[in-house]
């Protein structure tokens, strides 16, 4: 018998208990969560697990996605051993493409509207990967007012996790995004010695059993995702 978070119907787990563990227990359902992080650091896998998480608990998901087609993150999911394929096929799982060079740019008109739309159908997780191309042609107060908008959507029902480049926002405009969203992870590559190490800081998970700032360095590996390493075995 599995007794793990993937079991607690209160959270969405990333399908692997060390670093549910880690988060505090995993990401609160039904709340809106950041994502953030440099480039290959790991924030497309990372929540990829989330939304396995996700429809392994029984919830539906939606993904937005302007780094792949519906075929490149069906075959991307299949390399971490995330077989999504009857998941969309039930259309317990929908799978919106973006291309960036065709879509409207605004947050609220281009964004909004169809996480809106998703939440009126009462799908429980959306994860947009990546607010990055919108962030950056937007001001600080529409991100902020896309932000709370997606809070009312939260608090509607609908989960939201927002995946970005961190060099996307001023340091401003990313401490109070941080004080709105209910988690905040933060990704990092950390090179020691020969070694690139990915590291996961937990800057807030709200109701978590844990001191905010904890600390995972992990690995990504074939079939098997994110895998966490002891942060001393990963500094030797
Ligand atoms: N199936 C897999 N097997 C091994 N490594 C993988 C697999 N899938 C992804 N990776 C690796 O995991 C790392 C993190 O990738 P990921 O796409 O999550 O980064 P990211 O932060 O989303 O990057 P970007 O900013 O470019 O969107 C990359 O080095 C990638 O090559
Ligand atoms: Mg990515």
């Amino acid at each position: 018998m599995r007794t793990g978070s993937e079991n607690d119907p209160r959270i969405i787990s990333t399908g692997n208990d060390e670093l549910d563990k880690k988060i505090g227990g995993g990401i609160p359902l039904r709340s809106l969560s950041l994502v953030e992080g440099q480039p290959d650091s790991g924030k497309s896998v990372l929540t990829q697990q989330m939304v396995w998480g996700s429809l392994k608990k029984g919830c539906s998901a939606v993904v937005f996605t302007t780094e792949n087609t519906v075929k490149s993150l069906v075959t991307q999911m299949q390399s971490l051993n995330l077989d999504i394929m009857d998941y969309l096929l039930l259309s317990r799982l929908w799978i919106y493409p973006i291309d960036t060079k065709k879509t409207r740019r605004s947050l609220s008109a281009g964004l909004l509207p169809m996480l809106e739309s998703y939440a009126n159908k009462g799908i429980d997780v959306a994860i947009i990967d990546s607010i990055t191309y919108y962030v950056t042609h937007a001001s600080t107060e529409e991100v902020l007012s896309f932000f709370e908008e997606c809070k009312r959507l939260s608090g509607k029902g609908m989960g939201i996790i927002c995946v970005a480049h961190s060099y996307a926002f001023d340091e401003n405009a990313m401490v109070r995004l941080g004080s709105m969203c209910d988690a905040h992870l933060r990704l990092h590559i950390e090179t020691m010695g020969s070694k690139m190490i990915k590291i996961l800081e937990v800057a807030k998970v709200r109701g978590a059993n844990l001191n905010t700032g904890n600390i995972i360095s992990f690995d990504v590996e074939p079939n098997r995702g994110i895998r966490v390493i002891p942060y001393s075995k990963a500094k030797a």
